[in-house]
């Protein structure tokens, strides 16, 4: 069997790690969760990130023929349309993204955002198989973050989204809309049965306290030995109060407004007012004591 060749590339400004995965042999090559450079206070946006890894598939002499996203992210804009643009390559997302559109839709008011998913060129159910050259992909719905997340096993390889982050960082948020301790755990659980020597990679790092340098790669071995969050003999009960009670203390992400809005779009801007801009929104509370 091909083994996947793969690539990271690591956007600090939003802690994400995309990936570029190839059957070399074939000169076939998907990238997930690409990055859009994005600058809130200005609104300006460029693919400086996205333009490295077309960069990149390029020397090898690879042809990229999708984009695969994890889920819809709430801390970086997706770039996929641009990938889309330059290689014609089409763009996959779980099947559920359609249960997060009806959640977001009536949030930002966003009336013309449809909720069938037909935004993305293909939705993708738990078990779905397709591939990438020679290289077979098995989609596994994992939820828990939120109603829709994949990750997709290439051979001995899988790319997990936002379940688990490095051991010593532990797991993803679970309370944005949607998201659920309790599904997570199970979740993750689905990908610690896989054997232990798989490789994992992450969509994320922070740098653990202590750790000086940024990784992206484990395996589920050192993940049931060493996650300080879901390590054997932590139980689904243990899980869920640790979960909650830290994420009640998390902060919203930074680029989350934005990052909703343009990522349920598959990662398109809403359509231009009158004047050719496109605008995003902000909801505004008055909170009164
Ligand atoms: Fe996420």
């Amino acid at each position: 069997m091909t083994t996947p060749q793969i690539e990271a590339f690591f956007d600090e400004p939003t802690n994400t790690v995309s990936y570029l995965v190839a059957d070399p042999i074939q000169g076939v090559a998907a990238v997930i969760d690409p990055v859009l450079d994005f600058d809130l206070a200005s609104g300006d946006a460029d693919n400086r990130s996205a333009e490295r890894i077309l960069a990149h598939a390029e020397e090898q002499g690879w042809r990229i023929e999708m984009v695969l996203e994890t889920h819809a992210h709430a801390d970086h804009l997706s770039a996929a349309p641009f990938i889309k643009a330059k290689t014609g390559a089409w763009i996959g997302i779980g099947a559920h993204i359609r249960d997060v559109q009806r959640i977001f839709r009536p949030v930002f008011a966003m009336t013309d955002l449809k909720t069938d998913g037909s935004d993305f060129d293909r939705l993708f159910e738990d078990g779905e198989r397709f591939a990438i050259g020679n290289l077979s992909v098995e989609v596994m719905h994992v939820p828990g973050h939120t109603p829709a997340d994949l990750a997709y096993r290439i051979g001995d390889a899988v790319f997990v989204g936002d379940t688990l982050f490095m051991p010593d960082y532990g797991t993803a948020r679970a309370d944005f809309p949607g998201g659920d301790a309790r599904t997570l755990y199970r979740s993750i659980h689905r990908l610690l049965t896989l054997p232990d020597e798989t490789r994992l990679f992450m969509c994320h790092d922070y740098k653990a306290p202590g750790r000086d340098d940024y990784r992206w790669q484990s395996t589920v071995g050192e993940q049931r030995r060493a996650s300080v969050h879901v390590h054997e003999g932590v139980s689904e009960e243990d899980f869920v109060a640790m979960r909650e009670a830290r994420d009640a203390g998390l902060a919203v992400p930074k680029l989350l407004l934005p990052s909703i809005q343009v990522n349920v779009r598959a990662g398109r801007f809403p359509a231009a007012e009158a004047n050719g801009v496109s605008y995003l929104r902000i909801p505004v509370k008055l909170r009164t004591a």
